[in-house]
């Protein structure tokens, strides 16, 4: 088992950061109201650890969901490769100073779970993800993730409106392959992997884990309000909550 002592423990190997110059980013993001208001009862809404369970946050930021559940007695382990919001992350848990999906610094079969909110569509190599979570989770231990749906985050993705009567309609785009997208990010760009459901459920089944929940949710009010053309598409898949238990 690992310490639960409030510090961050850098890795074996050196960690690489391109999350760097993307933390103030993630600041104003978390700091919306659209993620408080949708990300957050979503997440929770799959996933309820209970008090004195050990959880994985992999991927915690500044720790913000880790906080809420620690306050509640869950006791929580972050993972990040961002020193900044690790840093922050550990005023509120331990966190590791690690790059997902590698998780040799934890043992086999030593947590109850983990979860990843916002974060697999940043990791490389989601087949390693859930064998990695498999592994350092004991069986009958749970896996949760909410991440931006695939449906809407797709490569070439997006609305089209029909010029002869202004109807507006979306674009699968390459949907069914696996790919990657640039979003911009203040002045700089974060990339998204793009993994179609079926692969990414396929992956997960293949680790050991058996699906028990998964949530969709359209674009949300906030997210509307501020887009007229996402305003017109309240029924496209924006979110996505899943939850699986370890056989
Ligand atoms: C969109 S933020 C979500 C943060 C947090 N889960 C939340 O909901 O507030 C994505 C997080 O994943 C982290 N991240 C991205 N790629 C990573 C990797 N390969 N290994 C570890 N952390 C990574 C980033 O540093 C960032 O903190």
């Amino acid at each position: 088992m690992m310490r639960m002592d409030r510090m961050i423990m850098p890795g074996r190997h050196e960690q690489k950061d391109d999350w760097g110059d993307l933390a103030g980013w993630w600041f104003a993001e978390a700091d919306d109201p659209a993620y408080r208001e949708e990300v957050v009862p979503l997440f929770l809404e799959v996933f309820r650890p209970r008090r004195g369970q050990v959880m994985l946050d992999l991927g915690c930021g500044d720790g913000r969901i880790g906080g809420r559940l620690a306050a509640r007695g869950v006791r929580v382990i972050g993972v990040d490769v961002n020193l900044e919001l690790a840093r922050l992350a550990s005023g509120r848990h331990p966190v590791f100073l690690r790059r997902l999906p590698d998780l040799a610094c934890v043992r086999d079969a030593a947590v109850d779970g983990a979860y990843a909110v916002l974060a697999l569509e940043h990791f490389e190599d989601a087949g390693c993800f859930f064998a990695e979570t498999a592994r350092v989770t004991r069986a009958g231990g749970s896996l949760a993730i909410v991440l931006n749906h695939p449906v809407y985050t797709a490569p070439r993705s997006g609305p089209v409106i029909d010029p002869t009567d202004g109807e507006l309609f979306w674009r699968f785009g390459d949907y069914l392959s696996r790919g990657r997208t640039r979003e911009p990010a203040r002045d700089r760009s974060v990339e998204f992997i793009h993994r179609p459901v079926g692969a990414l459920l396929t992956e997960a089944a293949t680790a050991g884990w058996s699906l028990e929940k998964v949530l969709e949710q359209g674009v949300g009010t906030r997210a509307a309000a501020r887009d007229p053309i996402l305003a017109q598409h309240r029924d496209i898949p924006h979110l996505m909550a899943i939850r699986w238990r370890r056989r």
